[in-house]
C-alpha cells in the first residue's frame, strides 16, 4: 500500500527515538521512499548511518552540509513528500511546530510540507500532562496535524504514566489508514454550496452574513484530494481554491445559487450544502441609489428565497447523498434533527456559535453530526480542513450503510 508513497520521516530528540528505527524499517518494507531529517538532539539518541543505511538516503540534520557548502532546500523537500510523519515528537518540538519557530531543518521542513502531517508525541508523564504541551497540541490539531496518541506505561525515567510513543505498528496503520482514503472518492461528483449571499437593496447595498466560505473550501479541498470532481457553487468570498478538480461557480444571491446548486445536483452523487443563503431578499431592488428621506425609519420589505437543500433533498434519487448545516445559536439539537426531516437530508452537520472557535470567520470548528437513523456524533474543536475529513468520512459511512442496506433490500 505504501509503494512508492514518497514520506518524511522526521525525529527529535527523545529516547523514543530507537522506535523510529523501527518505524523506518516498516515504511521501508511496505514500499514508502522516506526521507529522514532529525534534530541535532535526535542525533544524540541515533546515529544517522543507522538510519542511511535502513532509508538508503543521505539523512537530512542540518541546512548545510559543512564540507561540502551543499544547501538542503526544505522547500523542495515539503513538495516531494506525499506525507510527513514527526515520531517522535518531543515537547520542545511541538511547541515550534506550534509556534513557528523554524531553527532546525526538521521545524523548517514542516512549515513548507504541503501535505498531511502526522505527530507522534513521546514525553514523560509530567511533560505531557503540562498545559504548555496541551496548549501546543491543541494548537497544532487546529493547524490540521493528525496526533498519534501516545499510550500509558512505564516510561525512561522510570515513572509511571502517560507519554509512551505510540508503536511503530500503530503508526504504520494509521499512515496506511490515511493513504486509504486518499483516493476513496475516487468517480464521485460532488456539489457544494459555500460562502454567503448578497441579496441586493440598489447598487451599492445589500443584505448579507459573516460567512468567509472557509467550511466549503475546506470541504471543496478535501473532496478533490480524494479523488472527487467537485462543483463548488461560492457566494462572494476572497479566497482561491487549490485543486484543480474543483471546478468554482461565483454567484451572488441565493436565487443564482440555487439555479447553479441545482443544475450541479442533476449530475452529482453528493451534495453538501455549507453556504449561509439568506432566506430573504428586497422584495425589489432598486435600479439607482436609493436616497435618504426625511425620515428617522425605513422599512424594507422581504420575500422568501428558495430553500436550495430542501430542494435538492425532495429532488434526490437514490444514488443521491445530501448533506445540509444546521447553524444554531440555542436548542441546537432539536433544530438540527428538524432541519434533518424538513429538508429530507441523508445528514446534518451542526455547529453552534455559542462555542468558542465555531462558525462564521474562524479557521476551527466544533461539530455534532446528526445521521439517518438517528445517531449524534459530537466531535472536539479542529481545524476546518480536519472538520471537512470528518464530514467526508461519516458521509461515506453513511453512503456505505446505505448501500448495504439496498444490497439487502435486493436480495
Ligand atoms: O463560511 P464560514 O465562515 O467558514 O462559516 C461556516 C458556516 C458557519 C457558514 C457553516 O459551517 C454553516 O453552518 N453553514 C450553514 C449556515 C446556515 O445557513 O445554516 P441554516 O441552519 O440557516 O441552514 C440549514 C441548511 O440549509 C444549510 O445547509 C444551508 O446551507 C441550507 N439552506 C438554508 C437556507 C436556504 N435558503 N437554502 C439553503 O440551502
Amino acid at each position: 500500500m505504501l509503494k512508492g508513497k514518497h514520506i518524511i520521516l522526521g525525529i527529535s530528540g527523545g529516547i523514543a527515538a530507537y522506535k523510529s528505527v523501527f518505524l523506518l524499517r516498516l515504511l521501508v518494507k511496505e514500499g514508502a521512499e522516506v526521507q529522514v531529517v532529525i534534530t541535532p538532539n535526535g542525533k544524540e539518541f541515533i546515529t544517522p548511518v543507522t538510519l542511511s543505511s535502513l532509508s538508503q538516503n543521505p539523512v537530512i540534520c542540518d541546512f548545510f552540509t559543512a564540507n561540502t557548502g551543499e544547501w538542503h532546500s526544505h522547500v523542495s523537500l515539503g513538495l516531494w513528500a506525499d506525507l510527513m510523519v514527526v515520531a517522535p515528537a518531543t515537547a520542545s518540538t511541538m511547541a515550534k511546530m506550534a509556534t513557528g519557530v523554524a531553527d532546525n531543518m526538521l521545524v523548517t521542513t514542516y512549515l513548507s510540507a504541503k501535505e498531511h502531517v502526522m505527530a507522534a508525541p513521546a514525553m514523560d508523564l509530567d511533560m505531557w500532562a503540562h498545559p504548555s504541551t496541551q496548549r501546543n497540541i491543541e494548537q497544532l490539531r487546529r493547524d490540521g496535524v493528525e496526533i498519534i496518541m501516545p499510550g500509558s506505561g512505564e516510561l525512561a525515567s522510570g515513572l509511571s504514566g502517560k507519554g509512551r510513543m505510540a508503536e511503530p505498528e500503530e503508526i504504520v496503520r494509521r499512515i496506511k489508514e490515511y493513504f486509504s482514503r486518499s483516493r476513496d472518492m475516487e468517480g464521485m461528483k460532488v456539489m457544494i454550496t459555500a460562502g454567503p449571499t448578497c441579496e441586493r437593496m440598489d447598487p451599492v447595498r445589500y443584505i448579507g452574513n459573516y460567512s468567509s466560505g472557509k467550511m466549503g473550501f475546506a470541504l471543496a479541498e478535501e473532496c478533490a484530494a480524494r479523488g472527487a470532481e467537485v462543483i463548488l457553487v461560492a457566494g462572494p468570498v476572497s479566497l482561491a481554491t487549490e485543486n484543480p478538480a474543483i471546478r468554482r461557480v461565483d454567484v451572488e444571491s441565493a436565487v443564482e445559487m440555487c439555479e447553479a446548486a441545482e443544475k450541479a445536483f442533476a449530475d452529482a452523487d453528493v451534495a453538501i450544502f455549507a453556504a449561509a443563503v439568506a432566506d430573504y431578499r428586497p422584495a425589489e431592488t432598486a435600479e439607482t441609489k436609493i436616497k435618504r428621506e426625511n425620515a428617522d425609519e425605513m422599512t424594507v420589505r422581504m420575500v422568501r428565497n428558495p430553500d436550495i437543500a430542501a430542494r435538492c433533498g425532495m429532488a434526490k434519487r437514490a444514488h443521491q447523498t445530501t448533506v445540509g448545516f444546521a447553524l444554531e445559536t440555542d436548542n441546537e439539537r432539536l433544530n438540527a434533527a428538524h432541519k434533518l426531516e424538513k429538508k429530507n437530508l441523508d445528514m446534518v452537520v451542526m455547529n453552534s456559535l455559542r462555542d468558542n472557535g465555531a462558525g462564521f470567520r474562524t479557521d476551527t470548528n466544533r461539530i455534532t453530526i446528526f445521521g439517518r437513523g438517528g445517531s449524534v456524533t459530537e466531535y472536539p474543536l479542529k481545524s476546518k480542513r480536519e472538520v471537512a475529513r470528518d464530514i467526508v468520512d461519516a458521509m461515506l459511512l453513511q453512503r456505505r450503510g446505505a448501500d448495504a442496506t439496498a444490497d439487502l433490500s435486493d436480495n
